[in-house]
């Protein structure tokens, strides 16, 4: 499985913060936006990883990490011209993804809790999918209504009057055939190639499934002021509470078994002095004294 993190989009919600640096780079709380969803993608065992983002941005996000060898994975970028839909990532995407199955995550997805995606990338097989979590505003999302037997029955982009309280998070698993789905695909009404649209696609051959995400599951989007003020609360009432971090793209490929106790210890000791410093040393410390 492959690995497609998506951080381009107009951030027009988020204006002025993005006149200057793209959404995905953001602060939430202690770091910045992309590393949440990059280490979703590394906790679930993710290695090879595409990076897509606006050609005047792309150069910030090479400068931020590089060609991923720092945290054991391989990372490319490419640009996306213009925000010409979430789907446009598979086309873009197209010599990245090659023969295998893929993964995409918005860039301004932040999720937490449990081990769900890990399970879902290893046990993927042919088809697609996605996922279903509850909130009290699916008219802002992707929605999805099920039968009393807990299978999709349809998925409505924005709907005016949602079906069901159910959104569809932005981390999508797909075989191979979406990138002859996301070949076919037609701009929708408002000028996008839409997601929904390569949902719809899947579900119309049979092949999508829907998982439920629990209630205590934690899945925010930070793409307006409010919601990235939430996600930063969120954030830091977690770590501060718990003493770990969420987040941590280092934490996690060493965790992943991505990066060796001792290249972890060299990767903290390469960083000024400061709190995530001292919290990767801590980490290098307490599994150093329990091997
Ligand atoms: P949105 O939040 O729907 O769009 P946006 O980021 O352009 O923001 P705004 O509506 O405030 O102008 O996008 C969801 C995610 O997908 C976000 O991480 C950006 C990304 N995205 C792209 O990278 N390219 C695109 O063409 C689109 C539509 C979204």
């Amino acid at each position: 499985m492959k690995g497609i993190l998506l951080a381009g989009g107009a951030g027009s919600r988020l204006y002025p913060l993005t006149l200057v640096a793209s959404k995905q780079l953001q602060p939430v709380y202690d770091k910045p936006m992309v590393y949440y969803p990059l280490t979703t993608l590394i906790e679930g065992g993710i290695r090879e990883i595409c990076l897509i983002s606006t050609p005047q941005d792309l150069p910030r996000y090479r400068q931020l990490l590089g060609d991923g060898s720092r945290l054991g994975l391989s990372l490319e970028y490419r640009e996306q011209v213009r925000p010409e839909g979430i789907a446009q990532a598979f086309r873009i995407g197209e010599s990245f993804i090659g023969n295998d199955a893929v993964t995409l995550i918005l860039g301004d997805n932040i999720f937490y809790g449990g081990d769900v995606f890990h399970q879902a990338f290893s046990q993927f097989g042919e088809g697609a999918m996605i996922f279903g979590y509850r909130v009290h505003d699916p008219e802002r999302y992707g929605v999805v209504e099920f039968d009393n037997a807990g299978r999709a029955l349809s998925i409505v982009e924005k709907p005016k009057e949602p079906r069901s309280n159910h959104a569809v998070p932005g981390l999508y698993l797909y075989d191979n055939t979406i990138v002859e789905i996301a070949r076919n695909l037609r701009p929708s009404p408002r000028g996008e190639l839409e997601i929904t649209d390569v949902n719809c696609e899947y579900l119309r051959r049979g092949l999508l499934r829907v998982q439920k995400l629990s209630r205590g599951f934690a899945w925010l989007d930070a793409g307006t002021s409010s919601s990235l003020h939430e996600a930063s609360a969120f954030v830091q009432t977690i770590e501060k509470r718990q003493g770990i971090k969420v987040g941590c793209p280092e934490e996690a490929a060493f965790r992943r078994g991505f990066l060796s106790l001792e290249t972890l210890g060299e990767l903290a000791g390469s960083m000024p002095r400061c709190e995530y410093r001292d919290y990767l040393t801590a980490v290098a410390e307490e599994a150093r004294r329990s091997s």
